[in-house]
């Protein structure tokens, strides 16, 4: 049965009437038509789906819209300020951190949620935080070199954080709440050398 969900959507307020067990994914893709949220696996292991909800990485195919009331989300679309791309998506850019692109809203929101809990990670951190988002496409190097700049980056430039953090920034792990239980190996697997490179 619809109910009324209220939510903060990319610093906006939104209000809909919506099955509350519509899984968030589809309510950003096909009701909202924000498609930079991206439909992988839909089981919650890939992470191509990631938004931030309350300042976490969630997994969107597996979040129910009903657990997002009264919250803050941010997706992709809502990461630019006034014009200007977020330091991680500039980062992106200048490593040529992506191939195909269709695990990078993911993967950029994942790494946002990490620089939220710790400015300045070490590469392990990194892995660590990424390693349940799979890149097809294995851009994985340049993705953790991406990271790493853009976190230099927002050290030197706090003013380029961004206003809205789609909630208070928690300490934590930096994995995603509703990670997958059987790891999957997707950062890790591919970059066991970098964890051994200078912090
Ligand atoms: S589509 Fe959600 S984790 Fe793969
Ligand atoms: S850039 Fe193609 S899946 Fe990652």
């Amino acid at each position: 049965m619809d109910q009324t969900i209220r939510f903060i959507l990319n610093g906006k307020p939104v209000s809909l009437s919506v099955d509350g067990e519509r899984m968030l994914l589809w309510v950003l893709r096909t009701d909202l038509g924000l498609t930079g949220t991206k439909f992988g696996c839909g089981k919650s292991l890939c992470g191509a789906c990631t938004v931030i909800v309350d300042g976490e990485a969630v997994r969107s195919c597996g979040y129910p819209v009903k657990d997002v009331a009264g919250k803050k989300v941010l997706t992709i679309e809502g990461l630019a300020r006034d014009g200007r791309l977020h330091p991680l998506q500039e980062a992106f850019m200048k490593h040529d951190a992506l191939q195909c692109g269709y695990c990078t809203p993911g993967m950029i929101l994942t790494a946002y949620s990490l620089l939220l809990k710790n400015s300045k990670p070490a590469v392990s951190d990194i892995v660590d935080a990424l390693n349940w988002n799979l890149c097809r496409c294995g851009a994985h190097t340049r993705i953790i070199q991406a990271v790493q700049d853009a976190a230099g980056t927002l050290t030197r430039s706090p003013t380029l954080s961004p206003a809205f953090q789609g909630g208070d920034a928690k300490r934590g792990s930096g994995l995603t709440p509703n990670k997958p239980r059987h790891s999957c190996r997707g950062v890790e697997g591919l970059t066991e050398g970098a964890r051994h490179e200078k912090r």
